[in-house]
């Protein structure tokens, strides 16, 4: 009871501050940006329970188009012009702590309260270019925190990728893409302005974009072209809700495909990165993606403990392989695309139709999660958590070699097919760069600035 009246005593403060009351001291904030202003704050405070998973009182707010329709009240959430007839302010002040939002958490801070007010009372105008994109894609995207000068200890290797003409390799960093010279190890470029945690690399074919995709855990999500040639962030494609985990690009190069841990993919067009397509059937994390030699399929592999294939020009699925029974991070196709070749936690590479998801082989052998796999020039290869790199021959799936030195789980691995070059990445930092036809190490080197 006791607690009950002294929040309702500051709820009403509240409505003083916020301008509410007659002759509130606050400031009307002039010209409320709806995304500068109002959509930050919506986004980190409301969204977690009003968005499609989860509506509560059946009202979301994840899009300005949904935000603007009635929920379980059937009272406006917003009028424009009218703060005090306007459900969403009236339970930001509201009296009762049990009805104010957010729901469990303090009240909202008075000047956000009057933001939100001003904004209602200024025409709850929307200012951004989609009423239906989600709130997060439309917050201007803030400059990225700098990578540290010098790494203290270096971040594992989750990503990487060679440049089409094979002399670079492109390493993930803590808020930075690193760029190696392949052939000796050697530090060319360091691009910053990147999200904390990089998961996914794949450059373009025709060489000038690299795909970037990462995010903080949680949080926040980015898929972002950089450009190679000048070394600077060119495009961000899309913000998500939480990491971008894999990306890959079509073999023509006219389209970009990034899963992650908001379990969707998302196909944009290159270079304008356009979205042409969102696909949301994974029910946990996609970890990874392959369009096939065509370009008319894609395959994907997640968390959820299968590994599925879309047709591209309907976004429908067309095949659905659950034969890990575990879940599954890596996935490729066969070069005359019949085939997809997947890994995971059950420590084998399985290979399955792509056109109805029946199994036709494994690949066993390794010791530990496989994290990747990956096919080029004949040769299967894949890598995971028993610090191995594995080759085997394409044809009968026999062990060409283990790919031995690495003294940590193998997250990566990128391949350049007409110089025979393997690179592989740790939980250690450490990247390996190998020659695959003899199993030849080329250079090793920690892939972080020192
Ligand atoms: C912890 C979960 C939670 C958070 C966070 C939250 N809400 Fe709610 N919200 C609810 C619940 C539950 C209801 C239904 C309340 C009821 O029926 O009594 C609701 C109802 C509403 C409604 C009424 C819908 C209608 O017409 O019936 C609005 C508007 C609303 N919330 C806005 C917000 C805003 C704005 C925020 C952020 C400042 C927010 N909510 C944060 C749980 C939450």
């Amino acid at each position: 009871m006791k607690r009950r009246a002294l929040l309702s005593r500051s709820a009403a403060g509240l409505l003083l501050a916020s301008g509410l009351g007659v002759g509130g001291s606050t400031a009307a904030p002039t010209d409320v940006s709806f995304t500068r202003d109002i959509a930050p704050i919506l986004t980190k405070k409301c969204v977690t329970c009003h968005r499609p998973e989860k509506a509560k009182g059946n009202y979301q707010l994840h899009n300005f188009e949904s935000l603007m329709k009635p929920g379980a009240s059937q009272q406006a959430s917003v009028k424009p012009g009218q703060p005090a007839m306007s459900e969403l302010f009236r339970l930001l002040v509201a009296a009762d702590a049990d009805d104010r939002m957010p729901q469990k958490d303090d009240p909202l801070p008075k000047e956000q309260i009057a933001l939100i007010e001003s904004w209602i009372q200024q025409g709850a105008k929307f200012d951004g270019p989609n009423a239906t994109a989600h709130l997060t894609s439309l917050i201007p995207r803030e400059p990225h925190p700098n990578p540290p000068t010098s790494y203290a200890r270096p971040v594992p290797v989750a990503a990487l990728a060679f440049s089409p003409d094979g002399a670079q390799l492109a390493a993930s960093g803590y808020h930075e893409v690193t760029l190696w010279d392949a052939s000796n190890g050697k530090l060319l470029r360091r691009v910053k302005n990147l999200p904390q945690r990089i998961q996914a690399l794949a450059w373009h074919p025709a060489g000038q974009w690299l795909a970037v995709g990462g995010g903080t855990p949680g949080q926040s999500g980015e898929i972002t072209l950089v450009d190679a040639t000048k070394g600077e962030v060119g495009k961000v494609l899309g913000r998500t809700i939480d990491t971008v985990m894999t990306l890959a690009f079509d073999a023509q190069g006219e389209r970009l495909a990034a899963g992650g841990a908001d379990n969707a993919i998302r196909v944009f067009s290159m270079p304008d990165g356009k979205e042409l397509r969102l696909i949301q059937q994974h029910a946990d994390w996609v970890l990874g993606l392959a369009f096939s030699p065509d370009g008319q399929h894609l395959a994907s592999a997640s968390r959820d403990r299968s590994a599925r294939v879309f047709g591209l020009a309907t976004g429908e699925l067309e095949a659905s392989y659950m034969g890990h029974e575990a879940p599954v991070s890596g996935v490729t196709f066969s070069p005359d695309g019949k085939s997809v070749y997947s890994c995971g936690r059950d420590k084998e590479v399985h290979f399955w139709a792509a056109k109805d998801g029946k199994k036709s082989g494994e690949i066993g052998g390794a010791e530990g999660e496989l994290f990747r796999v990956l096919l080029a020039d004949g040769q299967v290869f894949s890598c995971g958590a028993d610090a191995q790199v594995r080759q085997h021959k394409l044809d009968d799936r026999s062990l060409v070699r283990a790919l031995a030195g690495h003294g940590d789980r193998v997250y990566a691995l990128a391949a350049h097919a007409p110089g025979k070059r393997l690179a592989s990445g740790a939980h250690n930092g450490e990247v390996r760069v190998w020659n695959w036809e003899d199993g030849k190490p080329v250079a090793h080197f920690i892939a972080a600035p020192r």
